[in-house]
């Protein structure tokens, strides 16, 4: 089943013109927009349930408390997590991260453990585990990123003589956000239990393209952020395996985390309140809940199917251009919905800038990867990353504002 170009009028934002031109938006990676479904439950939230959770015996927390609730057992209906008390919620990729580095780390590891990464993440997920192995004197590694132009990967020769029994985790990505990689995240997970080690998977460019299932998955941690598959911002979820996060001493302390406190000190409740103390982001949660309705209702494989063929388009076609550089898996190679490019002779700030004067929104830095840039020897690339209300037509807009770019610059 493919996805109906009618769906883009759930979305209120892409209806208007930037500077004359109709909005193509092609920022998903950093932030999607959202269905009116997702706006409607939160302005509703705060029109008739507005109220504190947990604590309350009135009509209105009840209700909050529900909606709150929901969102949990909806979260992990999601990602088929085993139960809810394994979904935490928290601001996003990045605090679920922080969160495992400071709670699972800093109670387990010391020198002489190993931390395993690569060269492929985010900055939310690596200087996390730069800090976290300053603080224990645990050794971080990282798996290298291989290939030339349009064929990068993750090695995984390397990997194999990396992954010893030092290593107490490996955290990756699933989707690389720069290169556009899909990882075999279960063949991963798999090669780190081998050894022991626990896995956390960075979610954060999959979750709202990708199926799912954390149990299939076999992996110990996995994060995202609400924002990037349609839901709100200021909300994401840390899963763990419940016995895990049981064990695991809390982030933040305060109220509604604790079951009894004296003056000399306190006892805490078990996961996920846990590790969410004072009052949550209900509002947010509620939408992110009628964010998973969304993407279930249109059908994971089919956003998949269709992301994957915009981004193949995109790949082909932008390969296609003299003077620019595509990264990440070639044409006809797996690539999740996304293409990074560098230009020869522009910097990607000016590509971006002249590509909003054609309506289009792209995105132009390091992607919160200078790392992995400056392997590249690279300053920046220009990245044009799609959602399920993108087009065919779209992508040829890209490309002919992508020429444009060439001849202006070409003098
Ligand atoms: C791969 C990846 N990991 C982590 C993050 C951080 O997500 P957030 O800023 O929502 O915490 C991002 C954001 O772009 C990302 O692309």
């Amino acid at each position: 089943m493919s996805l109906s170009p009618d769906l883009r009028l759930d979305f209120p934002a892409l209806d208007q013109l930037v500077g004359g031109k109709p909005l193509v938006y092609l920022d998903n990676g950093a932030t999607t927009h959202k269905p009116r479904s997702v706006i409607t439950a939160m302005s509703r939230f705060y029109e008739r349930d507005n109220s504190n959770v947990h604590r309350g015996l009135h009509a209105l927390s009840m209700r909050a408390t529900d909606g709150f609730e929901g969102a949990r057992a909806r979260a992990a209906r999601f990602i088929n997590a085993a139960h809810a008390a394994e979904i935490v919620f928290t601001r996003g990729t990045t605090e679920s991260v922080n969160l495992v580095a400071h709670s699972w780390g800093n109670a387990n590891l010391r020198a002489g453990d190993v931390i395993l990464t690569t060269e492929m993440e985010h900055h939310s997920n690596l200087v996390p585990w730069q800090e976290l192995a300053r603080r224990t004197g645990a050794t971080l590694r990282y798996v290298p990123v291989i290939g030339s132009d349009g064929e990068h990967g993750l090695d995984l020769d390397a990997l194999e003589r990396l992954l010893t029994p030092q290593v107490k985790l490996f955290a990756f990505t699933h989707l690389s956000n720069t290169l556009g990689v899909l990882n075999d995240a279960a063949a991963l997970c798999a090669k780190a239990r081998a050894v022991g080690a626990l896995t956390l998977i960075d979610a954060a460019q999959s979750i709202g393209h990708e199926p799912i299932d954390v149990q299939a998955l076999g992996c110990d941690f996995l994060a995202f952020s609400g924002h990037k598959m349609a839901g709100p911002t200021g909300i994401g979820v840390l899963y763990g395996k419940r016995a895990l996060l049981d064990a695991m001493p809390p982030y933040q302390t305060g109220g509604g985390m604790v079951v009894s406190v004296t003056y000399e000190g306190a006892t805490w409740k078990p996961s996920p309140e846990r590790f969410e103390a004072g009052t949550p982001n209900i509002a947010d949660a509620i939408g992110l809940s009628a964010a998973f309705d969304y993407l279930d209702a249109l059908g994971r494989p089919a956003i998949s199917a269709h992301d994957h063929a915009l981004a193949q388009h995109a790949c082909t076609a932008l390969s296609e251009l003299p003077g620019i550089r595509v990264l990440g898996p070639k044409s006809g190679q797996p690539r999740g919905g996304l293409v990074s490019f560098a230009f020869a002779e522009a910097h990607a700030h000016d590509v971006v800038t002249f590509a909003d004067q054609d309506g289009i929104a792209l995105r132009g830095g390091h992607h919160c990867n200078q790392p992995l840039m400056r392997k590249f020897g690279l300053p920046s690339t220009t990245r044009a990353s799609f959602y399920v209300y993108n087009t065919e037509a779209e992508i040829e807009l890209l490309v002919k504002s992508m020429r444009r770019i060439l001849k202006f610059f070409a003098g």
